[in-house]
């Protein structure tokens, strides 16, 4: 089969891979009819890439037609439409039954000491072969994959698979009062989403990006935008925009690779000019990420507000503002989406004939597998208008 695989630093190819089979009897192959592409998969495109080996297959968000069951899987059959989420949970552990799925301790890496195994996403999550490929194994066949009905297209579904979860996820744990204002910093997908789904709410939603095309899509569903590339700091807009308070709650939608911080970029950048051993080392020991998101976040909040980080972080020791942090007495919420904890409500909602999250017109390019490398590249430096590719394997 055709595959998305990483070879190298921003060095995606689509190569010819061996067909997965099912190695486990509770194990389902899936044919992938689409696959979105991430802002996690820019991650690995660069400052991950010293947990990458040459030859992964990328990609954690997918959905197709169940091709092959395993012989101890009950309830799916060949033929069934499934959306796949991106981390893999077991849904029987002692976390699972908390909802906390991307905690999962039968899948939970413990060599490298971090939580649940997540389809395509390198050594620190498992190795695990991703789904931007025409083929996917899928573990769990009876708890893990989101069966959908057959009919409509699948945009409708497809974002079932992580953006949904995870912006509905940014938003639960943002837990803004009726009648209060939610900040959300950074509209990618997962800002954008965790936008229209605040509005759904009925809150007020102020969105911050640069991008004019991201903020144009955001502002058209009803949120009021501010450009931080026109500002020194958001901090201050946001006050005047509440009463001098600041926001109820922040929604970082952006992560580790946040435009503003030259500081970090430059370790960045220094970290890249090491062996790979040793980057690894130095990756897993120092801190190198850009804070700027993260950082306007606390800047923004209220006194006894919350920020829910959603963007990922991956160094270990980032220096923050604890003297801020603890005076503003800040409820901070974070982590990977806990997708089977949200999905079931929200395909409630997709279920309805009105598209109430517009889910149907969301991605902005449906393109085959073969342009993978160009699209990753593009989606990185925001050209083209992209916001979200869809792969059709
Ligand atoms: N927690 C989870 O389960 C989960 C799931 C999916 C994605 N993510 C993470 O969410 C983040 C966003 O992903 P995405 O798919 O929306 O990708 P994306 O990279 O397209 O979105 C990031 C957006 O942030 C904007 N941005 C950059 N610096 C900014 C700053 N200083 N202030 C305001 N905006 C800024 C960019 O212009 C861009 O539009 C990524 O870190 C991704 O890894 C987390
Ligand atoms: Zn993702
Ligand atoms: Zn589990």
């Amino acid at each position: 089969m055709k595959a998305v695989t990483w070879q190298g630093k921003q060095d995606m190819q689509v190569i010819e891979v061996p067909d997965p089979v099912v190695e486990q009897p509770t194990d389902v192959i899936v044919d992938i009819t689409s696959s979105g592409l991430c802002g996690s998969d820019l991650h690995l495109y660069d400052p991950l890439a010293p947990f990458m080996t040459a030859g992964d297959i990328v990609g954690h968000e997918p959905m197709g037609v169940v091709r092959e069951v395993g012989s101890a899987v009950e309830t799916l059959q060949v033929g069934d439409r499934v959306v796949v989420p991106f981390n893999i949970s077991c849904g029987a552990c002692w976390m699972c039954e908390r909802g906390l799925f991307s905690q999962c301790e039968t899948t939970q890496n413990r060599d490298t000491g971090t939580g649940a195994s997540l389809f395509g996403y390198s050594k620190l999550y498992g190795q695990v072969p991703g789904g931007q490929a025409e083929m996917l194994r899928v573990p769990f066949g009876d708890t893990l994959p989101i069966k959908v009905p057959h009919g409509p297209p699948d945009d409708r579904f497809l974002f079932l698979s992580d953006v949904l979860p995870t912006a509905w996820q940014a938003v639960e744990y943002a837990d803004v009062e009726e009648g209060g204002t939610l900040l959300v910093v950074g509209a990618g997908p997962i800002g954008d989403m965790a936008t229209r789904i605040a509005l759904h709410r009925g809150l007020r939603v102020i969105t911050v990006d640069s991008v004019r095309e991201r903020l144009a899509r955001v502002q058209g569903r009803g949120a009021e935008t501010i450009d931080h590339s026109e500002l020194d700091g958001i901090g201050d807009r946001v006050r005047e925009l509440t009463d001098g308070r600041g926001a109820d709650a922040v929604i970082d939608a952006v992560g580790m690779e946040a435009h503003g911080s030259p500081v970090a970029e430059t370790a960045q950048k220094a970290l890249g000019l090491l062996p790979k051993k040793v980057q690894e080392k130095v990756m897993l020991n120092v801190g190198s990420d850009r804070l700027a998101a993260l950082l306007s976040a606390i800047d923004s909040v209220r006194r006894g507000g919350t920020i829910s980080i959603s963007g990922v972080y991956g160094a270990p020791t980032d220096p923050l503002p604890m003297f801020e942090l603890f005076d503003k007495q800040v409820q901070l919420r974070m982590g990977q989406a806990n997708v089977r904890r949200w999905s079931d409500d929200i395909l409630a909602l997709l279920q309805q004939d009105e598209d109430v999250l517009g889910v149907d017109t969301f991605a902005t390019h449906h393109l085959p597998l073969t342009d993978a490398p160009e699209a990753y590249r593009k989606f990185r430096d925001k050209e083209d208008g992209m916001v979200k590719v869809v792969f059709t394997p």
